[in-house]
């Protein structure tokens, strides 16, 4: 049994508290959001225990973990905080919003014997291991070609409205959704080099981007990015990845297709789910399991892309 406390009861944080709380093996010990009616609310309905400051969670010997869900902003104070309270860390993407504070964490964790974990759920998921294993089985002969398009009607999205979602310090497409498919290309194929990168802004200075058209490579694969928002199209998100004899699409994030000249077949995936996987290996990982994590230094990686993208 660990023990495990929550900062940030936003979206994702109030999207993650059940499956803490339904796993045997977790206890939530408290949680903290610095918006006092929120916390009211959430422990009303969850029944969790509210505690009056990050010092009183942290300082509980109770508190093994603790899983860090605020805005990217104020995750490198808030990580150093909980890594320096001895506790091992499970932080929300991206790392950080800037590429300085990201290799700050990362270097901080390097240096400490505790876990640091990150939520990219998609690496836990049915999708990416059923692509893994397609491209391990060279299902599509020799790659040509990686290409991630990300056509989004509206930034933000109708039902994703806060306050930094699409702000330019913190917010827009290529951070909050481009970071999880970077993660993956990087985890599957290698370190991204960006050769060229047009982000375009919108007239009001404090907003996101609303397109970006750029290059990298990876190993001399060559790679394309593709994002646009405020676009007369249904919300599409496809990583393709194309090859001599076939090619594979990931699609909105839990769909998988393999196409050749002759057919496309959607891939039937195994039904677990990918955020309880994700909680269940880090509680391996705190518990001492060898298990296969997110880590700071991958969360590094993909910040270092996305601020390169977006210039
Ligand atoms: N992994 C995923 O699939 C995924 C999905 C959505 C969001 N996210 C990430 O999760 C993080 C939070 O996103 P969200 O959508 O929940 O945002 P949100 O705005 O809905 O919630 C953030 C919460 O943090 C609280 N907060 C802000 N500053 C705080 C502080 N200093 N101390 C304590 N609480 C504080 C806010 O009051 C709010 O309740 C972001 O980094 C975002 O990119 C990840």
């Amino acid at each position: 049994m660990i023990g495990i406390s929550i900062i940030g009861l936003g979206a994702i944080g109030e999207r993650l508290l059940p499956i803490f709380k339904d796993h045997n093996e977790i206890e939530i010990i408290s949680v903290y959001d610095i918006d006092q009616e929120k916390t009211i609310e959430i422990c009303d309905k969850y029944n969790v225990k509210p505690v009056a400051s990050i010092s009183e969670m942290l300082n509980d010997d109770a508190v093994q973990a603790v899983y860090l869900a605020v805005p990217p902003k104020f995750h490198k104070d808030l990580a150093l905080d909980i890594m320096n309270s001895g506790k091992h860390i499970l932080c929300e993407k991206p790392l950080a919003n800037t590429i300085e504070e990201a290799e700050i964490m990362m270097e901080f964790a390097k240096g400490k014997p505790l876990i640091n974990g990150m939520n990219f759920p998609l690496y836990y998921g049915p999708a990416y291991k059923k692509f893994k294993e397609m491209l391990n089985e060279k299902k599509i002969g020799k790659i040509k070609r990686i290409e991630l398009n990300g056509i989004f009607p509206d930034w933000p999205r109708k039902w994703q409205i806060n306050p930094w979602i699409d702000s330019k310090d913190q917010g827009g497409f290529v951070r909050e959704i481009f970071t999880h498919f970077i993660q993956l290309i990087h985890d599957y194929f290698g370190l991204i080099e960006i050769n060229d990168s047009n982000a375009v802004y919108p007239e009001d200075p404090k907003k996101s981007e609303i397109d970006i058209l750029a290059r990298g490579q990876i190993n001399n694969i060559p790679l394309v990015f593709n994002g646009m928002t405020g676009i007369g199209h249904k919300e599409d998100l496809k990583l393709s990845i194309w090859g001599s004899e076939g090619v594979i699409e990931f699609v909105n994030w839990r769909n998988l297709f393999l196409i050749n000249r002759d057919q496309k077949i959607q891939i039937e995936l195994d039904p677990y789910n990918a955020t309880y996987h994700l909680i269940d290996s880090f509680r391996k990982a705190v518990e001492g399991e060898p298990v296969q994590l997110v880590d700071f230094e991958a969360g590094y990686h993909a910040v270092r892309i996305v601020e390169e993208l977006l210039g």
